[in-house]
């Protein structure tokens, strides 16, 4: 039996400290062998959002033990790692400190190799935790800070076929839950309240439904919910009003979809056509099983990551350094931390206004 390599990964990018040990069986699959996630919301929760400093300080404080415990619970020592994975970017600067510098003393110590892990990469990989996955694919990146389809042809290796001109998926769904007046962090609530109301109930506008090929624009949405919810009294109106927001984003999902899919055909030889989406928004069920039913009309195979791996976690980072690992990638003790980190680097920067579709 040859030895599979045992990656270590590190995520601390943003309000999540997290750890895991994965390896992979004789058929070459990968095998999480420990997958500890520590959420920090309760530091949060009161401010309504993540604020960097005290996100960085908990990231110091549970770092040792977290990576610990996936080491503990693992079954494997310290010493049989032969990689250390660490997410070096994008998110804030001083979380992903925590995790970088602590990735980059233990490879030291270790005498073993560092890998410096693009977050967005992990999520684009993050299927490949459970599910056989070739390249070429399509990958819809919906998370609190992106949203982004991408046409990925390899490790390392995306072309972005259209992304958000202003708000990320995830942010509109915590930003309309924070005027529905649900706490930090919303967008899993909304969907919970969504199944209470009624999704035709409020006409809410669709950004860009018509233009701008697959690109996607959502904070003219939060600005007619802002407009409507002045005059919502009752509970069963604010159900009324997540239900018709989501029915929304399904109508711009599905559309915008449609359209990538058509791109993605356009620049590919296929013999199979893969659908995959990642990311936080990606858990959520109504949105999944839409998107299931694109793929059955449109014969796309569709490969959509559990639960546990669409939010922050450090499986998708080990992920990301077991392939590197194989292709002998690794980086450099002085790799820094960046902030900003497109996976797709000649891709335009959209994000803001006054761009012309
Ligand atoms: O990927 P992720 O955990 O962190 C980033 O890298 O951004 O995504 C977090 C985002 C948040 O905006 C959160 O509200 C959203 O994913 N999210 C959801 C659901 N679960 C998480 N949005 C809609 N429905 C859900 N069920
Ligand atoms: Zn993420």
């Amino acid at each position: 039996m040859s030895k599979k390599p045992l990656i270590l990964g590190i995520e601390s990018s943003c309000d999540e400290t997290a750890a895991s040990l994965i390896t992979e069986n004789e058929e070459g699959f990968p095998v999480v062998l420990s997958n500890i996630v520590s959420s920090q919301v309760e530091v949060h929760r009161e401010f309504g959002g993540v604020v960097p400093e005290l996100a960085a300080r908990s990231h110091i404080e549970k770092i040792d033990w977290i990576i610990k415990k996936a080491i503990d619970e693992s079954g494997r020592k310290i010493e049989e790692i032969d990689a250390v994975a660490s997410t070096a970017g994008p998110g804030l600067i001083v979380c992903l400190s925590v995790g970088l510098s602590f990735g980059k003393a233990l490879a030291l110590a270790l005498n073993k190799p560092f890998i410096a892990v693009n977050h967005l990469e992990g999520h684009a990989l993050s299927p490949k935790l459970n599910s056989k996955l070739n390249y070429p694919y399509l990958l819809l990146l919906i998370s609190g800070g992106h949203s982004q389809f991408l046409n990925v042809q390899g490790l390392g290796k995306y072309k972005r076929l259209g992304t958000t001109i202003d708000d990320a998926l995830g942010e509109a769904f915590d930003k309309t839950a924070k005027l529905l007046g649900i706490e930090f962090p919303g967008g899993p609530q909304i969907e919970i309240f969504a199944k209470k109301g009624n999704p035709n109930k409020y006409d809410l506008p669709k950004p860009i439904f018509n233009k701008g090929g697959c690109n996607l624009s959502f904070a003219g949405l939060k600005t007619a919910i802002l407009r409507i919810i002045k005059n919502i009294k009752t509970d069963q109106e604010k159900f009324d009003l997540a239900a018709s927001f989501q029915n929304t984003i399904e109508q711009i999902l599905y559309k915008k979809t449609k359209i990538a899919f058509t791109e993605f055909e356009k620049r590919n030889n296929l013999k199979k056509k893969i659908f995959v989406i990642a990311g936080g928004v990606a858990a959520n069920k109504k949105i999944k099983s839409m998107l299931l039913n694109l793929c059955n009309e449109k014969n796309y195979k569709s490969i959509f990551p559990p639960t546990e791996f669409c939010g922050d976690n450090a499986a998708m980072i080990a992920m990301v350094g077991l392939e590197k690992y194989k292709l002998n990638q690794f980086n450099d003790l002085d790799h820094p931390a960046k902030p900003r980190w497109p996976l797709d680097e000649n891709a335009p920067f959209l994000k803001g206004a006054g761009i012309k579709l």
